[in-house]
């Protein structure tokens, strides 16, 4: 589906019924990546999941910040006539998921922190930001794929499971590089949300690949220590990209965690 809604033709997924959940990409993928988790819970909950701007089918010039993709999944919220929905977000998902709570706390009814951190860029992450966004301008997306893919995967899908590998190099090759090049910058100048963590009130679900080396379990264990009553499941043999790693696994904890909600 496609509306015109923050000034962008914004794209998006929405099946199923039941409670909604927003499922929010990482970086750089687009709605698609959700697959796996949209064809299995279609049967409990309303799943939806958009095209942040610059990506997949919603096509917007850069520059973009993080608050403007949070506000912009409330606009889509607005438009669905949603009230509050669960969010899910993965790593810049999640960037993303910490806006909406700043911003919209008020539209959210639960959190899923899937394979995320809290803390802003370190001064080393920013100089691999500024390397990676003259790959994008200079090179394309394409070559961004190939230069991320392999830090993403955990080394049992690198090892075991080249159709996945292959199916995210070309979903990550096909996003557009304006895009890719505005999504780097809203990331580098995102704001710590550590202070955040202990505001929230909401139910949370924090789930991290074992083989994370990005945003590593022990990102998870310290959102998890911060946020009240936040449940934590590490997946065994999965990376940066466990919903699409193991995403039976990763399936399972989800529905069990919206099943959950309606004693909350
Ligand atoms: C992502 O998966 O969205 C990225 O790894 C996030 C990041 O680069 O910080």
């Amino acid at each position: 589906m496609i509306a015109h809604l923050n000034g962008i033709e914004l794209a998006w997924d929405d099946v199923g019924a039941g409670v909604p959940v927003v499922f929010l990409h990482g970086f750089p993928l687009d709605r698609t990546f959700w697959k796996p988790q949209l064809s299995a819970l279609i049967g409990q909950a309303r799943c939806i999941a958009p095209d942040l701007r610059g990506f997949g089918g919603t096509d917007a010039a850069p520059p973009y910040s993080i608050d403007q993709y949070a506000d912009d999944v409330a606009a889509l919220l607005d438009h669905l006539g949603i009230d509050r929905a669960v969010i899910a977000g993965l790593s810049m998902g999640g960037y993303i998921a910490f806006a909406l709570w700043r911003r919209h706390r008020d539209r959210v009814r639960a959190l899923i922190l899937a394979d995320t951190r809290a803390t802003a860029d370190s001064a080393e992450g920013l100089e691999k930001r500024r390397a990676l966004l003259e790959v994008a301008r200079r090179e394309g997306s394409g070559a961004v794929a190939t230069r991320q893919l392999p830090a993403l995967l955990g080394a049992t899908t690198r090892e075991r499971n080249p159709d996945v590998a292959e199916w995210l190099h070309l979903m990550m090759a096909m996003q557009p590089p304006a895009g890719v090049a505005g999504a780097i910058e809203a990331m580098m100048a995102r704001p710590d949300s550590t202070p955040d963590l202990a505001t929230i009130n909401v139910p949370t679900l924090i789930v991290v690949g074992e083989e994370d080396t990005l945003t590593p379990p022990s990102d998870a264990e310290a959102m998890a220590g911060a946020i009240r009553g936040a449940r934590i499941e590490v997946l065994s043999q999965a990376g940066h990209l466990a919903p699409v790693e193991r995403p039976a696994a990763f399936n399972h904890i989800v529905a069990e965690f919206v099943a959950s909600l309606v004693y909350c």
